[in-house]
């Protein structure tokens, strides 16, 4: 079964197709940011504005790319909740027209069900059950994923997400958005230790977690620096900062994985990129013995095909749109 895929929740507009779940035709990305990098953040009119003006010929280079004709598509999977609204709502009104064109069913795509499902497309062996962090520029949570579409949130930020935290980061330190990346090419070779940032713990559920208190640890830090004239160890900091992210992550994930019974643990998202979360991951699961799954980079940030790929789940699970589906800016997973 062949599923056209629509992604525009943020700064990337992404058209995909894929095959049975678990098989990409084709996966074109159009990226944003470098739109948006002159802002230090996402502008959501900008966004919107650039979702309509791509996806078009995006879906055109799709199909093309995917060596197939319109009539080979089975169906349209849409990412509809969350992310910026008026984002949303572009993929969303491009994805009914285009089932309707095609007479085929649309099927709807909640966002970080997508990022989960990325793991799919890399790891074919990979079935649920299983325990999920999902780490990106809006969400952190801690999912046990029971089946392909049936799944619980034991876990989340009660503030901000992990990808906001590395975002904020690099922009203190002068360096580009999204901030993700630089933070983690700078934090090589610098001395984790050099500094000392909290890592938070939350009163009434061990699972949850909290990242503003670190954003403030480290905007103050630099801000003080500047105001006494006193140089910043830039490397420590990033790799001190990226410590704290972790060890607020990677021991918190494993001990629910180990509470629940889950032999597996996935991770997903864009900040699951990071070199020094994916080695903790690694050193951690091999201890405790389970299971380990984190999708290479490519299909760690926002794309199509991972839309696709829950798609397909949701689709045998009976999940059906009309053209009255509308867009969210949040939604329960
Ligand atoms: O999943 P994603 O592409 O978009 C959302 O759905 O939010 O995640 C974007 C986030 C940004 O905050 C970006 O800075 C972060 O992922 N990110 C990283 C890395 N690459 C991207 N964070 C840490 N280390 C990285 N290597």
């Amino acid at each position: 079964m062949k599923i056209l895929a629509f992604e525009s929740s943020c700064d990337e507009t992404a058209v995909a197709v894929v095959e049975d779940g678990r098989k990409i035709l084709t996966d074109q990305i159009f990226s944003q940011a470098d739109l948006h990098a002159v802002y230090g953040g996402v502008v959501p009119e900008i966004a919107s504005r650039c979702h309509v003006e791509s996806i078009s010929l995006l879906t055109e280079r799709a199909i093309q790319a995917a060596g197939i004709t319109r009539r080979d598509i089975d169906a349209v999977a849409v990412t509809y909740a969350p992310g910026l609204i008026g984002a949303v709502l572009v993929g969303v009104n491009f994805a009914k027209s285009a089932a309707l064109a095609l007479g085929v069913p649309l099927v709807p795509v909640h966002h970080i069900r997508g990022h989960i499902a990325a793991n799919y497309l890399a790891y074919p062996e990979l079935e649920p059950p299983f325990l999920c962090l999902a780490i990106s520029g809006g969400n952190t949570l801690l999912i046990d994923v029971r089946g392909y579409t049936d799944m619980k949130i034991i876990g989340a930020t009660r503030d901000d997400a992990a990808g906001e935290c590395f975002d904020k980061t690099a922009r203190v330190l002068g360096l580009p958005y999204p901030g993700g990346k630089p933070i983690d090419e700078l934090s090589r070779g610098g001395d984790d230790n050099r500094y000392s940032f909290p890592i938070a713990t939350v009163d009434g559920n061990p699972y949850d977690m909290s990242f503003s208190g670190l954003k403030t640890a480290v905007i103050n830090l630099v801000h003080n620096a500047e105001q006494k004239g006193e140089s910043i160890d830039r490397a420590g900091l990033a790799a001190s900062f990226t410590k704290a992210v972790s060890d607020s992550l990677v021991p918190r994930t494993m001990r629910a994985a180990a509470e629940l019974g889950r032999d597996a643990v996935v991770v997903a998202g864009g900040v699951a990129a990071n070199s020094r979360i994916r080695a903790d991951f690694q050193k951690a699961a091999e201890q405790q013995g389970v299971k380990l799954y984190i999708p290479p980079l490519r299909l760690c940030g926002d794309n199509g095909a991972m839309i696709g790929a829950q798609g397909y789940y949701e689709y045998l699970a009976g999940s059906r749109a009309g053209s009255d589906l509308n867009a969210y800016a949040t939604m329960d997973i």
